[in-house]
């Protein structure tokens, strides 16, 4: 474990900013994380996943610890289902792919969302009908404060629509250092009743897919939407999708007839933020270095040189705008720092 100084971030972030971190170590066991976390000389303490929620919009003058702690292992097997522990510095879609190696079955609609395993819990990432808390068991953790590991199981960290507790009440106090999921061997429950996941399924022939198809065809439909940020810096969705009551909607409905929505609740609905980013007129616009993708108006990319002010000022005009047009607020889903 070395703490080196100033380092460039560019490489640990998604969308590809290029800051400065004063002080910068990338931690491989628990030992050394708490050892580090113990440390008086830097106060002020950043924890670094797979950068990949994150919009870095200037120089951080502080002690950076990026969790590269690695390893997946079987906690418990039975005869249907099996428990994996995978520790927080493995990569999310390698992770996937060790599980369909083995044939297990539950996250295989996760298949390609960038980031690591131990950041997947704070947002309670979701894609095409299935969210992280469906086969969560429980993570371990380490107060931030205290040095003290402790395990939160589902029922405590209060999952909800891209949030946890760790993006609520307990932001900012732990650090997750592996993640256990109870995970199917056989009798595999597909959801394919996302639409987008049946038309690619029938448009190439398949009738009875395997989890490995499943995972396929959420690759072939993501690579064809949202950019790789190994080509073109992104964040994923930069919005969350606005919960609307739905008086307000039924109202909107009156103006804009094709609008979309989801139910949430009885009197709630969920409008994809996309569609009023498209609506506004914002998709497929380049501003110099940045824009926002053409395929999908949900994400905000970086085609180079882009400051995370660039991006910042980007968000910041959409979300006047759609409040303009629409009288929504829509609320970033990724990280500011
Ligand atoms: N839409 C548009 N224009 C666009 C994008 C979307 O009109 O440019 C409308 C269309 O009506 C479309 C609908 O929005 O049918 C839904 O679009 P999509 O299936 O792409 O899903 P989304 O609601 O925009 C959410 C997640 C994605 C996830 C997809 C699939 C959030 C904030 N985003 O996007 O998550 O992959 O569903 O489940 O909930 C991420 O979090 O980084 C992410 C990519």
């Amino acid at each position: 474990m070395q703490i080196e100084q100033n380092i460039s971030l560019k490489h640990y972030n998604t969308f590809g900013i290029d800051v400065n971190a004063k002080h910068f170590v990338s931690i491989s066991s628990i030992k050394d994380l708490k050892t580090v976390l113990a440390l008086k000389d830097y106060p002020d303490k950043l924890i670094l996943g797979g950068g990949s929620n994150m919009l870095l919009t200037k120089d951080l003058d502080i002690l950076v610890i990026h969790i590269n702690i690695k390893g997946i292992s079987i906690e418990k097997e039975e005869e249907n289902y099996v428990l994996v522990k995978a520790h927080a510095g493995e990569s999310w879609h390698e992770f996937i792919l060790w599980c369909l190696g083995n044939n297990y079955g539950g996250i295989e609609n996760l298949s390609l969302i960038p980031g690591n395993v131990g950041t997947a819990p704070i947002q309670n990432i979701g894609a095409y009908g299935v969210e992280l808390k469906d086969t969560f068991v429980s993570c371990d953790a380490i107060n931030i404060k205290t040095q003290e590991a402790t395990t939160f199981f589902k029922e405590d960290c209060k999952f909800g629509y891209r949030s946890s507790i760790f993006k609520q009440e307990e932001k900012g106090k732990f650090v997750i250092t592996s993640v256990t999921f109870k995970l199917t061997k056989k009798n595999h429950v597909l959801k394919m009743n996302y639409g987008a996941i049946k038309t690619e399924l029938s448009s190439q022939g398949i009738k009875s897919p395997t989890i490995k198809d499943i995972s396929k065809t959420v690759i072939a439909i993501r690579q064809s939407k949202l950019p790789d940020p190994k080509r073109i810096g992104n964040s994923g969705s930069f919005f969350k999708n606005p919960i609307i009551p739905k008086s307000v909607f039924n109202n909107l409905q009156e103006h804009f007839s094709d609008i979309p929505s989801y139910p949430v609740s009885k009197t709630e609905v969920k409008v994809p933020a996309g569609w009023l980013i498209e609506k506004a007129g914002f998709k497929g616009k380049q501003f110099g270095d940045y824009g926002v993708h053409k395929n999908q108006a949900l994400v905000l990319v970086n085609y180079g040189g882009a400051s995370g002010l660039d991006i910042l000022n980007l968000s910041r005009l959409i979300q006047k705008t759609i409040k303009r047009l629409f009288n929504i607020s829509i609320e970033a889903e990724v990280n500011i720092l």
